[in-house]
């Protein structure tokens, strides 16, 4: 290729860049100024001599999260392809229609069913109404959720520092966003009434929302991130929910990245231990305990024992609240056993002949690929072993 320089005069160049940066010494060193004294100086926290944002590059957290999530990213149209979603690539629809074409005549048939309104009847043969109801109420308490993540991991990408955890910040909104709409379909496909938040949620979330800064990881990350985690891998086996397989994969790298995020900027001594902050964090779980028995008639509907889910939740929220550094009050060598033992003395009062059992030992998800993701996510936290 040819390139033709053009002409320009000299002197005028020289007098535009000596113009440049005479104003750009004054305004960056008024900003400055501003700056340390706690005046609005520069907004961006952004390094643009670096070419990073403040905090570094932090390339650890951009390939565990970032690079992972658009590695893992899923489309609708792919897998629920009864939603009515357009999101697949050329290059993607091309692949489904070879895979399609290599399918025996039966299974092209089923796959015809499942990408018609047929995925409707299919509910309605598979679950009685009373059964489409509960598995409603069910997520949609996570379904409402979902709304609550989009708007507390938008709020929390402006908290974190350096161009890693940016990037993994960006792709949790991104995945919010999908599990709101794509959820929202796929529950609206039950053809039964959705209902609204229950008060306990609603205080868990607002709570979640409200809370400053990087308190924010605690609510949203560890305890709602965690439900969602736990209640994914309890439904995910269901017919007809297959596709929740993929929304539990996403949480579980959510859940770690307060974790793989602290270990570049950790908490302070007083951001873990202070006793207000342990306070907070309290109010945020209270409120999610009275969702269970609140939840006791659906998950009974569709053999789940509330308490057996409620156990299984939250020994993976004070796991994942102590791996972040958030220390809690009472302790969880504390609250677990007093959790155990107010779980079992309501369902003395409330279950005929009930015995003693450790509901905090109980793990409600479901499948080898499941417990595979949940015991990464839980142990070793670091997210770029799998997949
Ligand atoms: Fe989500
Ligand atoms: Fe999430």
């Amino acid at each position: 290729m040819q390139i033709t320089k053009l002409p320009t005069n000299k002197r005028a160049n020289r007098a535009n860049d000596q113009l440049e940066r005479l104003v750009n010494s004054l305004i960056r060193a008024a900003d400055r100024t501003k700056s340390t004294v706690g005046l609005s100086g520069r907004k961006a926290p952004y390094d643009d001599h670096g070419y990073e944002f403040m905090g570094g590059a932090n390339d650890r957290l951009r390939r565990q999260h970032y690079d992972k999530s658009l590695r893992l990213l899923w489309k609708a149209e792919d897998q629920a392809p009864y939603l009515p979603f357009q999101d697949a690539t050329r290059a993607e629809r091309d692949l489904m229609d070879m895979a399609t074409r290599s399918l025996t005549p039966e299974e092209q048939a089923a796959r015809q069913a499942l990408s018609a309104p047929e995925f409707k009847a299919q509910l309605n043969r598979d679950y009685s109404t009373r059964q489409k109801q509960a598995i409603v109420n069910i997520l949609s308490a996570i379904g409402h959720g979902e709304a609550y993540a989009w708007l507390v991991s938008a709020e929390l990408l402006a908290h974190v520092k350096s161009t890693g955890a940016r990037a993994a910040l960006t792709m949790q909104v991104l995945e919010e966003a999908k599990h709101f709409v794509v959820l929202r379909e796929l529950i609206q496909s039950f053809d039964v009434p959705v209902p609204r938040l229950s008060i306990w949620e609603y205080l868990l979330l607002e709570s979640t929302y409200k809370a400053k800064g990087l308190d924010k990881f605690f609510g949203m990350n560890v305890v709602v991130e965690g439900i969602a985690l736990s209640l994914f891998g309890m439904m995910s086996h269901f017919p007809g929910l297959e596709v929740l397989r993929l929304f539990h994969l996403d949480e579980s790298r959510h859940t770690a990245l307060p974790v793989n995020y602290f270990k570049d900027f950790p908490l302070t001594k007083w951001q873990r231990k202070n006793p207000a902050a342990k306070l907070r964090r309290l109010k945020i779980i209270l409120p999610a305990l009275l969702l269970i028995p609140l939840l006791e008639e659906d998950l009974a509907e569709v053999g789940i024992d509330a308490f057996d889910f409620g156990g299984s939740v939250l020994r993976k929220i004070t796991h994942l609240s102590v791996r972040a550094g958030f220390e809690l009050t009472p302790s969880p060598e504390t609250l677990l056993p007093l959790l155990s033992k107010l779980f079992n003395g309501y369902c003395k009062l409330t279950r005929p002949g009930h015995t003693h059992r450790d509901f905090l030992a109980s793990d409600t998800s479901i499948g080898e690929e499941v417990l595979a993701v949940e015991r990464e996510a839980l142990g070793h936290v670091e997210t770029h072993s799998a997949a």
